[in-house]
């Protein structure tokens, strides 16, 4: 009899918790085109996985009438749950409960999930969705947020940590999601700034919408914060399941083996480059032709075109793939080009995911904005972690490798492991028409006809030395393939490099050009 007691009594107080915010602000929360915390969680795992913890935590707040509040679960939902029927640790802060603020109990409730999924070496996904510190509480919110950016750091490169910007994600709130692996936004619900339109407002008299701030597309095409965007919530879990089918479950752990599926018959991997050196070609074509099932799921997509990075398969195992991109500035390699694949490739070395990188590029952009926005510092990043990462390193070069550009996409000198090029890759100190300008300059003027004279220098230059057959003679290509011949050599290669073993000099850490 006492048991159906405290059992009804256990049922209405669930009742209540699980009616966050009252109805009122979960109709607001509809109309806004979102999901609630629960429903994003409940759609997100794996059917009738998930349990939930510490439902019945209660904020200590006694200022500005707080005693008098009841804020259910504290604005915000943990819990442990499966995906792909692996367990995934998960918060997700509710709007409906005081705007989904972050107070004491809130940030604790958080930090104990974070510390779960380090403890169980599980990945961590954090659905943000919040007003940020909870202004009532003062200093505790922001010694919370101290907790969570301190688990951030300590659980960086053990586990994955995905953070899902659903909502607004404000102040210094943005700190957490810039801290971890993956950062999915979803058009028009997404928003994350620092300072406010209000605040802009007040101190710069200058008027801005949120949107335009920092909404889902500001980060995934203009700060690169973002790496995955999505139309609507219910593609946002989606892309979410989609990058867990790629990535291991944590550092010592190897991805998922999948079926092998030979990539799709129309992708000719033999007619993508154009005979014409200065026509662009999508790498992504060249991906598709390679990779099983031609599934390429592509990481930052809007954000830095002129480099491609995302996970492909190869024999049924995930592999990191970073390509410049002809289609976009040439490929150059710039600032944010440089940011971009330095990160992947720390995100895949941390996770031992091999890299295969895709090389065409006439090298670095010139000009004053370049220097002045750091371009030496950006692309040292390039340099330091591509030498640094110790796991297996596979290089194509697929056309044009110049100057700086050769040395920093992964060349042998940098370690890789495996250097492959095509018949007709340039690999050269810098294109053919620059070098005859320069080291021919005097031949060109003195001649009778000097455009003949630069055209015969251009052409002497290019059959010297914009070949893969000078390099290829030094050893610093392995081998000089067919294009049709590129997957069975990737496969190859990623087998006899699986127990691939290293050792670096010891060291607490490296300083790298952060
Ligand atoms: C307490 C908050 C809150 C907050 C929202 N609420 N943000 N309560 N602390 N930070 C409450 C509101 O009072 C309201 O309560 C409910 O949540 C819903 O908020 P609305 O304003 O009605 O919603 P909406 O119109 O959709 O606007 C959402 C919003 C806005 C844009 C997020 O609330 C806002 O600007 N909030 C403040 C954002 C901000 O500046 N945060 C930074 C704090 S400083 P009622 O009871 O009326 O329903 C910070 C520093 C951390 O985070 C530093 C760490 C290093």
């Amino acid at each position: 009899m006492a048991l159906k007691k405290n059992i009804r009594e256990l049922q209405k107080r669930r009742k209540e918790v699980f009616a966050g915010g009252g109805e009122k602000a979960i109709e607001k929360q509809i109309a806004m085109g979102k999901l609630t915390a629960r429903e994003r969680i409940i759609s997100l795992v794996d059917k009738g996985s998930f349990s939930e913890y510490d439902l019945f935590v209660e904020h200590e707040a006694r200022d500005f009438n707080m005693d008098k509040k009841t804020l259910h679960g504290d604005g915000v939902i943990i819990g442990t749950g499966t995906i792909h029927k692996k367990p995934v640790a998960i918060f997700a802060q509710d709007f409906t409960v005081a705007g989904g603020s972050l107070g004491l109990m809130h940030s604790r409730k958080i930090t104990k999930i974070m510390d779960y999924a380090l403890k169980m070496r599980m990945p961590l996904i954090g659905i943000n969705d919040s007003g940020g510190a909870r202004i009532q509480e003062g200093v505790n919110s922001l010694a919370g947020y101290g907790e969570i950016f301190f688990r951030n750091t300590l659980s960086s490169g053990v586990i994955p940590q995905i953070s899902v910007i659903l909502g607004p994600c404000a102040g210094g709130a943005v700190y957490s999601p810039a801290l971890t692996d993956f950062v999915f936004v979803t058009d028009k619900i997404s928003k994350m700034f620092i300072t406010g339109p209000e605040v802009i407002k007040t101190v710069l008299g200058e008027e801005i919408s949120m949107e335009d701030l920092g909404g889902a597309r500001v980060h995934s095409e203009i700060t690169g914060n973002a790496h995955f965007f999505a139309e609507s919530e219910v593609e946002t879990l989606d892309q979410i399941k989609k990058l867990l089918s790629f990535i291991p479950w944590n550092n010592t752990d190897k991805s998922d083996i999948c079926k092998i599926k030979a990539p799709k018959k129309e992708f000719k991997i033999g007619q993508i480059v154009p005979d014409d050196p200065r026509q662009p070609y999508d790498v992504r074509d060249v991906l598709n032709s390679i990779v099983d099932d031609s599934d390429f799921f592509e990481v930052q997509k809007m954000w830095a075109a002129n480099m491609v990075i995302g996970f492909g398969r190869l024999g049924g195992k995930t592999v990191g793939f970073v390509c410049n991109q002809p289609l976009v500035l040439a490929g150059v390699l710039d600032v944010d080009s440089s940011d971009k694949a330095a990160r992947f490739i720390r995100y895949c070395d941390a996770f031992n995911i091999p890299i295969i990188t895709l090389v065409d590029l006439p090298g670095y952009l010139p000009g004053v904005d370049q220097e002045h926005a750091g371009v030496i510092r950006h692309g040292a990043k390039l340099l330091y972690a591509y030498s640094e990462a110790t796991v297996p390193k596979i290089t194509l070069i697929i056309r044009k490798a110049y100057g700086g550009g050769y040395i920093a996409m992964s060349s042998r000198h940098l370690r890789a492991d495996f250097v492959f090029s095509w018949p007709g890759a340039e690999i050269a100190v810098m294109g053919p028409e620059g070098a005859a300008n320069i080291i021919f300059r005097k031949e060109i003027n003195e001649a009778d006809d000097p455009e003949k004279m630069r055209q015969k220098k251009i052409k002497e230059y290019k059959s010297k030395f914009s070949n893969p057959y000078v390099a290829a003679a030094k050893g610093y290509i392995d081998a000089v393939i067919e294009p049709e011949e590129t997957r069975k050599l990737f496969l190859h290669a990623i087998k006899v490099s699986s127990n691939k073993a290293i050792a670096s000099p010891n060291k607490k850490h490296g300083i790298p050009p952060f």
